[in-house]
């Protein structure tokens, strides 16, 4: 849950904080004030609450929590002192990050930073930068930025679409900053205040965020849960129709391929009928593909959804060539491309034209990038899986046949704890709850496929560490206490 006005983030209520907060007691062995400071940082670190929320009043916050006002007072001191709060003139507690930063420096030391799931520049990058630069002069004359896109770029990017079943016109495309620019302009083009938008929870964590600025209220539906996935791709495709049914939403935005973070895929049929629910009731589907073709071994490639049925498509350069570019793109009707090209001056005035020149050059070798990409995860993935196997044996690796992360089952609700403890030895990851509009997730952990093997290998050192010191993770060992924490 973020809380944002349209002046900044408001005060949080006690119920919600309490909500956001979960099942934080007991987590340390400091005392509840020291729990309780050190669960409200964790959420202003990974932007649950966002800077400058007003905490609820200590009287307010100890009524709900069931606590007495000193460990309240406490709390909130420790924050202060922690650089994570601050005394409003008048009364009050506001919640502010101590540096400008997502995430705090490691002092003297070198932080890991797995919040992220990037893969490093494809090594033809920098020649085809070089080359991309000869092109240039003939721009030179312009205003080196564009609201919509190249034209060259818009035929590659819509021959890119045919060539993968879905025959499109480059007046479709519109080009972005990234995917993450593309989701909020169709967030803020498509919604009004108040309007329902279905969302996958767990989701990614940006893309509800942009919803939820835009005003958008969210209609979760439970995605990629049980291990048995056809039983969980009829229940997850009947609680699509069912929020399409009850909430009447004007947009949907999922991910039908590789989703972020649980790593499921919907079958064919399961994104017909998703696809009619949304007709029957005049939804916009917005599919983020930004990972869909990083397939590693599912057995099966998926045409684009909109060559199934009305979907908007948003795509990106970000994971297959290289995040750095910040080039994306929206490939939609004619009119809607139109609308996006007017609303988007308001947030940024265009694309560069030297990162467009150099995607128009990396794009004619797309296949050989998924290639190369298709090697780096799935030796991510081996290592990754071997390591947790070997040091945190009782956590459970879903398959995961391709995208940029798995969602590793914890098998205790603990996510929280453990992205606390990893905090303070140096590594940031972000709490499964991260990922959810609702604080749920505490038994997971995304967990990213791609990195430098050195920094996975002495992550995966970190989280053990930290796992094996959490209060009662030891009796988790033992068979039959397992029960006793989940
Ligand atoms: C599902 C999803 N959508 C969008 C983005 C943002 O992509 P970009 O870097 O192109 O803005 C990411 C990045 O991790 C992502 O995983």
């Amino acid at each position: 849950m973020v809380l944002r006005s349209e002046s900044g983030p408001g005060p949080i209520g006690a119920t919600s904080l309490a909500a956001l907060l979960g099942d934080w007691r007991g987590s340390d062995r400091g005392g509840l004030a020291r729990s309780l400071a050190e669960r409200i940082r964790l959420l202003a670190l990974d932007g649950r609450i966002p800077s400058g929320t007003r905490l609820p009043s200590e009287r307010e916050l100890c009524d709900r929590l069931g606590l007495s006002r000193t460990t309240v007072a406490s709390a909130y001191a420790r924050l202060r002192e922690l650089g994570f709060a601050r005394s409003l003139r008048g009364s009050g507690t506001q919640v502010r990050l101590p540096v400008p930063r997502l995430h705090e420096p490691v002092p003297g030391g070198h932080e890991i930073d797995l919040s992220r799931a990037t893969l490093p520049a494809l090594p033809w990058l920098a020649e085809t930068a070089r080359e991309a630069a000869e092109d240039l002069p003939s721009w030179l004359h312009t205003d080196g930025y564009d609201p919509i896109g190249l034209p060259e770029v818009r035929a590659a990017l819509a021959r890119r679409y045919a060539e993968r079943g879905l025959p499109t016109d480059p007046e479709q495309i519109l080009v972005t900053l990234g995917a993450q620019h593309a989701i909020a302009l169709l967030a803020r083009t498509l919604l009004g205040r108040g309007d329902r938008a279905v969302i996958e929870s767990p989701t990614y964590p940006h893309a509800f965020e942009a919803l939820r600025l835009a005003g958008a209220r969210l209609v979760p539906v439970p995605v990629g849960g049980a291990a048995d996935a056809d039983a969980t791709e009829t229940g997850e495709v009947e609680a699509f129709e069912q929020a399409f049914r009850r909430a009447s939403p004007a947009a949907a935005f999922l991910m039908p391929d590789f989703q972020n973070p649980t790593g499921r895929s919907l079958s064919l049929e399961a994104r017909e009928r998703i696809l009619s629910a949304a007709r029957r009731e005049g939804t916009v589907v917005v599919a983020d593909e930004t990972t869909a073709e990083l397939d590693i071994d599912r057995g099966f490639v998926a045409p684009p959804l909109a060559a199934q049925g009305n979907a908007v498509l948003i795509g990106s350069a970000g994971k297959t060539l290289w995040g750095g570019l910040r080039v994306g793109w929206i490939r939609a009707d004619r009119e809607l491309i139109a609308r996006l090209a007017q609303a988007r001056t308001v947030g940024d005035l265009g694309t560069p034209i030297l990162e467009q020149l150099l995607l128009a050059r990396l794009l004619p070798r797309t296949a050989e990038a998924l290639e190369l990409r298709r090697g780096q995860l799935r030796a991510g993935r081996e290592l990754l899986t071997g390591l947790l196997a070997e040091r945190v044996p009782g956590w459970r690796v879903p398959p995961t046949p391709g995208g940029i992360a798995t969602w590793v089952d914890l098998g205790a609700p603990l996510s929280s704890r453990l992205a606390l403890a990893a905090r303070s030895r140096g590594l940031v990851v972000p709490a499964g709850p991260r990922f959810g509009i609702d604080g749920a997730y505490e038994g997971r952990l995304r967990l990213p496929l791609c990195g430098d093997p050195d920094e996975l290998r002495a992550a995966v050192g970190i989280l053990a560490e930290s796992w094996d010191d959490l209060p009662g993770v030891e009796a988790l060992a033992r068979p039959d206490a397992r029960a006793g924490i989940i």
